[in-house]
């Protein structure tokens, strides 16, 4: 079973708390996005590997660490995922982008996959899904679920906040992939919305009703 990680370091959650808020307008809800996605970059990136090298300091040479090149992608669900994309990419510049989109359709209540550009060495990377919320997991396990299609196989995924219902969804479809969440939240309401949540990430991130 995937574990679950809460990053509940304390800048994080007071961001988190005026994320939440009604009454923050567009543009401070976008800052503060990406400056929690960059804190969650800091948290979900601390197992990853590093090795020695030699380094010569103007006093002494000494053993310095770097990481061991392993590479990374950040893979955000359209639309909502681009907003923390920017913020992870501070902290994790030389990381590859792919993109996946999906849409609900309107009778299945399935999400269909509409457009997907992945890097070229995608296999060879160990990747981040994005995605602001983890509400039913019905997108979050669709977008793995191309990833492994394409050969992927080191999957973790990184969402602001999950609802129970969407972590179990995910960890019962996807067992060897890591959850990363700066909140775990109540329940899903009768709309599929996240208990208290945040309302709609991608509408408040953009501006659009
Ligand atoms: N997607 C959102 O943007 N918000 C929710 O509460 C659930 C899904």
């Amino acid at each position: 079973m995937g574990k679950l990680v809460i990053c509940d370091h304390p800048l994080i959650q007071h961001k988190l708390t005026f994320i939440r808020d009604v009454r923050t307008n567009t543009k401070d809800f976008r800052e503060l996005v990406d400056e929690v996605a960059s804190l969650m970059a800091y948290e979900i990136t601390r197992e990853v590997p590093l090795e020695t090298v030699k380094v010569q300091t103007p006093v002494a040479e000494m053993d310095g660490k770097v990481l061991a090149g392993r590479m990374l992608g950040l893979i955000p669900i359209l639309r909502a995922g681009l907003g923390m994309l920017d913020g992870m990419l501070k902290l994790i510049p030389a990381a590859k982008v792919g993109h996946v989109g999906l849409f609900r359709d309107p009778e299945t209540l399935q999400p269909v996959e509409y457009y997907t550009k992945l890097p070229t060495d995608v296999t060879e990377r160990e990747l981040i899904v994005i995605d602001p919320m983890l509400a039913t997991g019905g997108s979050a396990i669709a977008a793995i679920d191309v990833l492994k299609k394409r050969g992927c196989t080191q999957i973790k995924m990184m969402n602001l906040i999950a609802a129970p219902e969407g972590v179990r969804a995910v960890q019962e479809a996807h067992p060897d992939v890591d959850i990363y969440v700066a909140a775990l939240d109540e329940k899903l309401d009768d709309h599929g919305y996240i208990v208290p949540g945040l309302g709609d990430a991608g509408d408040r991130l953009y501006g659009t009703k």
